[in-house]
């Protein structure tokens, strides 16, 4: 049976540093406060001359270098992102011309922060087929573009960053071994961009004076729907393959909070040891996080050929969604 399997990963952050010090001085917040209710103790921002696609050609390369893949060699390129370069064109097709992918298709995938996941099952899909052979799925956001540094609900949250994997056949009994994608749409005011769309046109005065282009969140529902929706997306996959929670040699979420987190692991059964984190160091990067955090345990030795890796993922939408990978 023909399989997707990751071959290669790749990751690249910003080099400015924003640390929870940085924001005490920007907003009626403190250390304590951002350490104890989210985890996070800095995050990357981008420079004026950066823009989601710089990130996302970084990491794609760094992908393709670690498996000696050239970019005419590819035959699709999906980018994850709701902060895109522009509205359109696709990111997908900014990364493919700087590469210089010529042979590939490129469009980009909206669905916040599960968006890489989603990525990752239309990948599997068409690499199952036969239609589609090399495939790269990547997340990049910069959501510090789109959020409120005078919100202490929103601004100490999150970050900028990419991550890529490359995708390809395998006959082996290894790779992906299924994706749940799941969406409810219900939800979508507890967590969006009002403005910049067709609803809100930025030529309008409204999205001026009521600061339309920031996004907006509501922190405390959508908190309760993400440990459940991950929770759920997480068993799926598990019960998917027949597998248990024991089974799992790392599990790696969604990085929004430390404490969905571990209540997410504590839903499905997976103890911290086994749970891979770096919110620390990143906050939430949206659709980056998860490809981030799969290259950084990949460089570090964390997966052995054979382990069982969980992925799960939430976010605005709203969208959730797993894979379980045999690596
Ligand atoms: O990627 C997926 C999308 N995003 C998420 O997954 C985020 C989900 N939500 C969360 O992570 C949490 O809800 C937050 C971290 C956003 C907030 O944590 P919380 O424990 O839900 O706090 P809260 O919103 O209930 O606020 C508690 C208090 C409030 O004060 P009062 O009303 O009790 O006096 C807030 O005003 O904490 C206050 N607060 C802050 N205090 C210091 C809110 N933000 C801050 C802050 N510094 N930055």
């Amino acid at each position: 049976m023909l399989r997707a399997r990751i071959t290669g990963t790749g990751s690249a952050v910003p080099d400015k540093v924003l640390t929870n010090q940085d924001l005490e001085k920007m907003v009626d917040t403190n250390d304590e406060w951002i350490t104890t209710r989210t985890g996070i103790k800095e995050r990357r921002i981008a420079a004026k001359d950066e823009y989601t696609s710089t990130l996302a050609i970084k990491a794609a390369r760094s992908a393709l270098e670690m498996v000696s893949v050239s970019p005419e060699q590819l035959d699709m390129i999906l980018v994850a992102t709701v902060t895109p370069d522009f509205p359109f064109p696709a990111t997908a097709c900014i990364v493919q011309n700087e590469l210089g992918a010529n042979n590939a298709v490129a469009f980009d995938i909206t669905a916040a922060c599960s968006g890489f996941l989603y990525g990752l099952s239309m990948a599997d899909a068409y690499i199952k087929t036969g239609a589609f052979k090399k495939i790269l799925v990547i997340g990049a956001e910069l959501l510090t573009r789109i959020v409120d540094f005078t919100d202490r609900n929103t601004c100490i949250l999150f970050g900028d960053g990419a991550g890529a994997v490359l995708l390809e056949p395998s006959e082996e009994e290894k790779g992906i071994l299924s994706t749940h994608i799941y969406s409810n749409g219900n939800h979508w005011q507890l967590l969006y961009l009002p403005g910049l769309g067709t609803r809100n046109p930025v030529t309008e005065q409204k999205t001026m004076d009521e600061r339309l282009y920031y996004l907006r969140m509501e922190g405390n529902d959508v908190f309760k729907y993400a440990v459940r929706a991950m929770g759920d997306a997480a068993t799926a996959a598990l019960e998917a393959n027949g597998c248990t929670a024991d089974d799992v040699k790392l599990l790696i979420p969604h990085q929004a909070n430390r404490r969905i987190i571990e209540a997410t692991g504590k839903r499905v059964g997976i103890p911290l040891e086994r749970i891979f984190v770096n919110l620390h160091k990143y906050g939430n990067t949206s659709a980056a996080s998860i490809p981030i955090a799969l290259d950084e345990a990949n460089r570090s030795g964390r997966l052995n050929p054979g382990d069982l890796v969980l992925m799960a993922a939430f976010g605005g939408g709203f969208t959730y969604a797993s894979a379980l990978i045999k690596w």
